[in-house]
């Protein structure tokens, strides 16, 4: 097996897993994980999904506990669209640096500079964020959400800046960009995927719209995690090079064995640094404990709660079925 895929192997303790699988059941559980998530969080999972999906399954899971296996503000989404349900996240740390580049009151400060504007925000933010914005995007959602705004609406998007750029041009509108990053899909080395694309010239490249410009340059599909894996697994092409979290890998692997799916490299040369820090702090461990405490919980003030269901339910109104 090529060494960029070894990361995907699951080694789970099966006394864990027999313990998280009982604690779900006595606890009337559903564990819903990312596609970042290591392979035996994912395995575990009831369902596995991008952020647009895992939102849609927190609103209807009639489950009384949900343990998210992502980070805090996908469990935050679940908790402000699901109040009574005790959402748990393994690990209270798994953050994200979008959404940490992106500070509530300064963000209102932007909002009030551009008061035409309307503001349209990546669900990578804070709650309070969701709260002072008027339409919530995924990437999954937001080419058909923009295009659902007049075209003489001018646009704020946060916090994303790589995003906002693809989506200014794929969309032809003006946006006011927020300067934000992923520190992941930052990482990508282009040289290194010069390289690789030689070493493989019949692979397409499939990159998330988080990437850099020009990383998107030398992609053959832009578009969401759910998106990237529909490629992988329909394209044509035996092997596929991946632009995105490599843990995504592990259920393209499971999907089609047949096929070899290769992680874009990182400014190290291979996949390893482009292993999201945030998501990988939740362990097999840490979800046991999160079921069996009922901790760490998200809670969200009731006032924010309630302004991030705004801008959610749009979301949730608009984006494509
Ligand atoms: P998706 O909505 O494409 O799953 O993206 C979530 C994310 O955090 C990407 O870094
Ligand atoms: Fe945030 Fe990037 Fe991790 Fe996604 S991959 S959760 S955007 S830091």
């Amino acid at each position: 097996m090529d060494a960029r895929l070894n990361m995907t192997a699951s080694s789970a303790d099966a006394n864990i897993v027999s313990e998280i699988m009982r604690l779900k059941k006595e606890r009337n559980a559903v564990i819903l994980a990312h596609y970042y998530q290591s392979a035996d969080i994912q395995n575990i999972a009831d369902f596995v999904g991008d952020s647009l999906d895992l939102s849609r399954k927190a609103a209807a899971t009639d489950a009384e506990v949900i343990a998210f296996c992502g980070v805090k503000f996908m469990a935050e989404v679940a908790k402000i669209l699901s109040p009574q349900k005790t959402v748990v996240l393994p690990d209270l740390k798994a953050g994200c640096s979008l959404e940490d580049s992106c500070p509530p009151d300064e963000f209102a400060m932007f909002r009030a500079a551009h008061p035409d504007h309307i503001a349209l925000t990546y669900i990578n933010c804070s709650a309070a964020v969701k709260a002072h914005s008027d339409i919530i995007v995924t990437s999954s959602s937001a080419e058909h959400i923009i295009n659902q705004i007049p075209r003489d609406k001018p646009i704020l998007f946060a916090p994303d800046r790589h995003l906002g750029a693809y989506l200014a041009r794929i969309t032809g509108r003006d946006m006011v960009l927020w300067q934000g990053t992923c520190i992941v899909h930052e990482n990508f080395s282009e040289v290194e995927l010069i390289k690789l694309k030689a070493e493989y010239p019949e692979a397409p490249v499939a990159a998330h719209p988080e990437c850099p410009g020009h990383i998107l340059d030398h992609a053959d599909y832009v578009g969401a995690t759910s998106g990237i894996l529909k490629y992988a697994l329909s394209s044509p092409s035996q092997t596929i090079i991946v632009a995105t979290e490599p843990n995504i890998i592990h259920t393209m692997q499971k999907q089609a064995p047949h096929k070899l799916f290769i992680g874009a490299p990182g400014m190290d040369g291979n996949c390893n640094c482009n292993i999201c820090p945030f998501m990988a702090l939740n362990t097999m461990d840490k979800l046991r404990l999160s079921l069996r405490d009922l901790e760490p919980r998200i809670e969200v003030p009731e006032a924010v709660r309630v302004g991030a269901l705004r801008s959610l339910h749009a979301m949730l109104a608009m984006a494509p079925k």
